[in-house]
């Protein structure tokens, strides 16, 4: 069998560049080199994009982009082309690519944008697609799609646009404190402030809007929050149901990628039934969101066992510490055979 080109796409401008390289490290280790021949894509911090052929340990201790080991390179939008075009001193030489993975967290990365540069281009993308991208990191329509599939989300306002003191005031009148203030649009729990007492709303919202130019309010869920790993186009192969532990506030960014004060319980300390519970819901979530390829789905289980949806998180973290390929562990799967699944579902459809 030929043996399928793969670009892996690293880094970007995005605060989420530091996991992106992990997860991509991990990825381009997994992957079976007599099935793929992957090439690596970087992006840089400040925005520029070099294919990159050095050890990849270097891609984990972000010294990759230093190296003598790297071309400025580009996905052309060009179908002819249908890959990398590599500038190697003052020619230019072209790489068909079979399909790209991109391990991309953020804006540019997992919003819909590199999707539609790879859908210009012809070349099937690993993971969800543009509209779908586009709607889960969008926390507001996010929420609506799912509402209206039936399942429950946090009472919420959502501002378009900064607003007085005495605005807030009214336009958060019916929610119930504390509340959780985000930007719409955003990750990592960048931009997010969990108040307890109106004194501190005008604050929050401030902030919120240094990260996008709308803000969602929701009404803090009181329980815990469960994730759920979902892998699939037509069929779909549902993980493990995962919990966090908090021992404060929320979910940060630092919890997120130290798991310093938190603590991930994988598979969750649920029954089977709440667990298969939550497990439809997060198949129904993925579909009203129209995910494919793979998808982490993230709720919170109520105190009274109520499932209330949170975000979907079209590109999770995916080293081999993370929650989405430990989740498909918990059913049996290895990190390799995800990662070469995940590029298989985004071949058979082209
Ligand atoms: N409505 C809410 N109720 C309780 N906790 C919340 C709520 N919204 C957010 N959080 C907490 O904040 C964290 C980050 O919020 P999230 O919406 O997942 O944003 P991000 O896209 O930055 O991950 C969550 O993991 C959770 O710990
Ligand atoms: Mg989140």
């Amino acid at each position: 069998m030929k043996r399928k080109t793969v670009a892996v796409l690293f880094g970007g401008q995005s605060e989420e560049y530091e996991i992106s390289l992990q997860s991509a490290h991990s990825i381009i280790e997994s992957l079976d080199s007599e099935k793929y021949l992957v090439i690596p894509l970087g992006i840089t911090r400040d925005g520029r994009w070099l294919k990159y052929d050095g050890d990849i340990d270097r891609i984990r201790d972000d010294s990759w982009s230093e190296s003598d080991f790297c071309a400025p390179a580009v996905i052309s939008p060009d179908r002819y082309t249908h890959g990398i075009l590599v500038s190697d001193g003052d020619r230019t030489t072209t790489l068909p690519l079979d399909a790209a993975f991109p391990v991309l967290h953020g804006k540019n990365g997992e919003d819909g944008s590199v999707q539609g540069l790879l859908s210009i281009a012809g070349i099937p993308c690993v993971g969800c697609g543009i509209l779908s991208s586009a709607l889960c990191m969008d926390k507001d329509a996010a929420h609506k799609l799912v509402r209206a599939a039936g399942v429950k989300t946090p009472d919420a306002v959502v501002l378009d646009a900064p607003a007085s003191d005495s605005e807030l005031a009214d336009r958060t009148s019916s929610l119930r404190y504390p509340l959780f203030v985000k930007p719409v649009n955003a990750g990592s729990s960048f931009g997010i402030t969990k108040i307890e007492n109106p004194s501190e709303l005008a604050e929050a919202a401030r902030l919120a809007f240094r990260y996008d130019r709308k803000a969602i309010i929701e009404e803090a869920i009181d329980g815990f929050e469960v994730g759920c790993a979902v892998l699939g186009n037509e069929t779909l192969t549902v993980g493990e149901v995962d919990e966090i532990e908090l021992s404060h506030g929320f979910f940060d960014y630092a919890d997120k990628y130290t798991n310093r004060t938190s603590k991930i319980h994988m598979p969750a300390r649920i029954d089977a039934d709440t667990a298969s519970r939550i497990k439809r819901a997060a198949a129904v979530i993925y579909r009203a969101l129209d995910c494919r390829g793979f998808a982490r789905v993230d709720m919170f289980l109520t105190s009274g066992n109520e499932i209330v949806f949170n975000e979907v998180n079209t590109i999770p973290g995916f080293t081999y510490q993370s929650r989405y390929p430990n989740m498909l562990k918990g059913i049996g799967m290895t990190f390799a055979q995800i990662a070469d699944r995940l590029i298989e579902l985004a071949t058979e459809e082209s």
